[in-house]
């Protein structure tokens, strides 16, 4: 069994956190085993734990637009997964003690994966995997590095929703995605829009 086989066994077999008992599906992430670029969210609502998916739903639909619009998808350029795979009862934010319990997860599918260019979509992201006190409307839009990757934190497709003024700021980010992109992996890589 290959490491990122052995590393899904393990987390389709967690129970190190409570989240466990009351969720149906653990949703591992998904996308290409090589992608590029890794867009890491908070947890897994009720679509997502229905059918073991990663963003698949009403905020899944608009990231998916998001990255088309782009000219990338989870099939080839992108892997997504998720600061914890289990979902948390009524779709809270989940409790520091269940982030610090999962982040060894999503630390390792980085490792894996390897990806030079990560999204961070939202604040549990940011602050699950940065800093603990990073504001995301500060810190949006501009390139941190982290462990030899370039990370951009941007909102989540959720605040988008509730509030689309926010998607002209999101789109600014996903441009400067797009833009390193051609400048690190592929100069001729397509978008329609940008
Ligand atoms: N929101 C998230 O943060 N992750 C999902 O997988 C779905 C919705």
């Amino acid at each position: 069994m290959s490491d990122f086989e052995q590393l899904r066994e393990t987390v389709m077999q967690c129970q190190k956190c409570g989240l466990r008992q009351g969720c149906t599906h653990v949703v591992f992430g998904e996308g290409a085993r090589d992608a590029k670029i890794m867009c890491i969210g908070e947890g897994p609502g009720y679509y997502e734990d229905q059918l073991g998916r990663p963003f698949v739903g009403a905020s899944g639909q608009l990231l998916d637009k998001i990255l088309n619009v782009c000219g990338f998808s989870r099939q080839r350029e992108v892997f997504i997964g998720n600061i914890v795979k289990c979902r948390p009862p009524q779709n809270r934010d989940p409790f520091p003690e269940e982030r610090e319990a999962c982040l060894p997860y999503i630390l390792r599918q980085i490792e894996l994966i390897d990806p030079p260019v990560i999204i961070l979509l939202g604040a549990t992201a940011l602050k699950g995997l940065i800093d603990p006190q990073a504001s995301i409307t500060r810190m949006r839009g501009t390139w941190l590095t982290w462990h030899d990757r370039l990370v951009m934190p941007t909102f989540h497709p959720s605040a988008l929703l509730r509030n689309p003024a926010l998607k002209r700021d999101a789109w600014e980010d996903f441009k400067k995605v797009i833009d390193k992109y051609r400048e690190i992996v592929d100069p001729n890589h397509h978008s329609d829009y940008h």
